[in-house]
């Protein structure tokens, strides 16, 4: 006899391509255009396609954002490119509750994680297919893709963390990674 413990939420995930379905989805966009004073050669972004996807985001919010003690589910989709030397990133950020902490899991493409402490210290972890990455708390996260293929990976992160884009848009973080010869180059921003 099977008993039935419990009910799963609508929502599904394609692990694989990080796409997600269900009626609570939501899905965000950033495009060259938009990534205005995101990259290192503004001269660069300006001269390409507005319109080229950098990264696409799915998630699901299964309780109101801001909600103390809930999850977000969602994964990152970051396309292969450069804008001049520098690979294609996510804007990245500190969590606008700073003391909130977020998983990461790649499941394909090679690429960074910069982590930034709030004192500007800045490290990077290689992403590779099954890497995990834990991101403490007080520490701004970006994502960087430096293979030929699109790097894709879930996240996990507080539904009350939010997102605060002006530190990193005042600031930037203390690295940059660019292409090199043969290897990626990291790079003191
Ligand atoms: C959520 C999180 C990721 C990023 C996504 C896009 O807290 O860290 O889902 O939001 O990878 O990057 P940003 O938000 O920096 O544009
Ligand atoms: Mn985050």
């Amino acid at each position: 006899m099977m008993t039935i413990l419990g009910r799963a939420m609508g929502d599904r995930v394609d692990w694989q391509s990080g796409r997600m379905d269900g009626a609570g989805v939501q899905r965000s966009v950033k495009t060259v255009g938009e990534l205005a004073g995101v990259f290192a050669d503004e001269a660069a972004r300006s001269g390409m396609d507005a319109a080229r996807v950098v990264y696409a985001v799915e998630w699901t919010e299964p309780v109101a954002a801001g909600t103390e003690g809930g999850l977000f589910w969602g994964a990152t989709r970051l396309e292969a490119g450069c804008v001049g030397d520098e690979y294609f990133m996510t804007r990245g950020h500190f969590h606008a509750v700073r003391d909130r902490g977020e998983f990461y899991g790649t499941v394909s493409g090679e690429g960074m994680l910069v982590l930034m402490e709030e004192d500007g210290a800045t490290r990077v972890e290689r992403m590779v297919p099954g890497s995990l990455h834990y991101i403490p708390g007080r520490v701004a996260h970006r994502t960087v893709n430096t293979g030929a293929e699109a790097m894709v990976f879930w996240a996990c992160w507080p539904s009350d963390a939010g997102h605060d884009y002006a530190a990193i848009a005042a600031r930037g973080f203390g690295l940059r990674v660019m292409r090199g010869d043969g290897s990626p180059r990291v790079v003191e921003a």
